[in-house]
């Protein structure tokens, strides 16, 4: 039998936030659901949430989808709250992990798991990459070679009975350790490292919570039918998915959302992908009024695969005819709704262009699309969100 303690029980007080760091939401999902979610989907048969009594309301119904996970109350230091835990697992393996590690992958977990039935323990570290030394009132004393210099992570795996021995003895000796690979290392043997990842990094300062940003410009311009040209027998236009009555009709190979349109070419270059004509050729039978929701969600999935996701749009529509205004927050609202943001992070402004060019003589309609992307931030571990 297997459990895991997840350490949750800190302030988080270096990242600042109002809340403890390890609810706050990362992609829509609080820190700590990350962990928990990698490690039941590991075949943990017990998992032990650290917690202080002021974060037990907050943490108790995200463990709701986890039967196997209870709360422990934490202490004062990390390994008060660990050895609270500790004395209430049941497993005969132990591993004890960091919530403030989101990004830990199955990987690393099952790595843990075998190094602990081969060896007694395992303790996910990497090779250090920095030059490390050891300095005494600002002076380097010595410079270990960096061949042996490890960074430790977590999650730290032992036989249950072996770490809580261990840490019973700490506590009788009054002795404080950063982790439970210096209290095993004290009292039992040389604990035994694997190779963990760099993606399994700690959440500690504010910045390490903001996701990589990167934006994406795209335009689109369609024709209207002139008088006589033979347009369809339809009285609107389609703009982000909304039908808006329209005497004048666009002309185009799809449905001519002209909007959807320089919105998913604005995803595509955020993304560094192609344009759409190129995914999309209008040479191609298979677009013929085509639903131009249907290939924003095609869109949507290939900057998806590229670790990103939209987070907010800033589109400016130029059409001398419809009138625009009655139909903003219908518009905003689909696009909402497709892209999977809160209305408010979307902004459409319509405007005429004073009667001039193709746009004043109501040739056609041009939109200018912007939107912002963050990187996905657990892009290793698949979870449902
Ligand atoms: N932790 C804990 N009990 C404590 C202190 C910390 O369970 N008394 C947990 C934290 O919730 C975190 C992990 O141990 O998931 C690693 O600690 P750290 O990154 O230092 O988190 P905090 O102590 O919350 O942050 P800070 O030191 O900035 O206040
Ligand atoms: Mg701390």
């Amino acid at each position: 039998m297997i459990s895991v303690i997840i350490a949750a029980a800190g302030k988080g007080e270096r990242a600042g936030f109002e809340e403890n760091k390890v609810l706050k939401e990362l992609n829509g999902m609080p820190v700590l659901c990350y962990s928990l979610s990698a490690f039941s989907e590991c075949g943990a048969d017990e998992i032990l949430v650290t917690a202080r009594e002021e974060d037990e309301k907050a943490i108790l119904p995200l463990l709701a989808p986890y039967p196997n996970a209870r709360l422990v109350r934490g202490g004062k230091t990390r390994g008060q709250s660990v050895y609270n835990a500790l004395k209430e697992a049941k497993g005969e393996i132990v591993l004890v992990h960091d919530a403030a590690r989101p990004f830990v992958t199955k990987k690393i977990i099952r790595d843990c798991i075998e190094c602990v039935k081969m060896h007694g323990s395992g303790v996910c570290a990497l090779p250090a990459t920095d030059t490390t030394v050891i300095a005494k009132n600002g002076e380097i004393i010595s410079s270990p070679a960096r061949e042996s210099v490890f960074t430790v992570q977590t999650p730290q795996g032992f036989y249950k009975d072996e770490l809580l021995s261990a840490y019973e003895c700490a506590v009788a000796e009054g002795k404080q350790f950063t982790d439970e690979s210096g209290v095993y290392g004290n009292y039992i043997k040389p604990p035994r490292l694997f190779l963990g990842e760099r993606s399994n990094k700690k959440l500690t300062y504010p910045e390490d919570f903001m996701p990589a940003e990167r934006v994406g410009f795209g335009v689109d311009t369609h024709a209207f039918y002139a008088d006589g040209e033979g347009a369809p027998f339809i009285n609107f236009i389609t703009l982000g998915g909304v039908r808006i009555p329209s005497e004048k009709i666009l002309k185009a190979h799809s449905d001519g959302d002209v909007l959807v349109h320089a919105l998913m070419d604005a995803l595509l270059s955020a993304a560094g992908l192609r344009d759409i004509g190129y995914y999309f050729p209008d040479t191609d039978e298979k677009y013929r009024g085509a639903n131009s929701t249907e290939l924003l969600k095609e869109v949507l999935a290939r900057v998806r695969e590229r670790g990103l996701v939209p987070y907010n749009v800033s589109i400016s529509v130029l059409a001398e005819t419809p009138r625009l205004s009655p139909h903003i927050d219908s518009i905003k609202q689909s696009l909402s709704e497709l892209l999977q943001i809160p209305a408010e992070r979307i902004g459409v402004a319509a405007g005429t262009n004073e009667k001039l060019g193709y746009v004043g003589e109501k040739k056609g309609i041009t939109v200018y699309a912007y939107v912002q992307v963050h990187e996905i931030l657990p892009c290793k571990i698949s979870v449902s969100y």
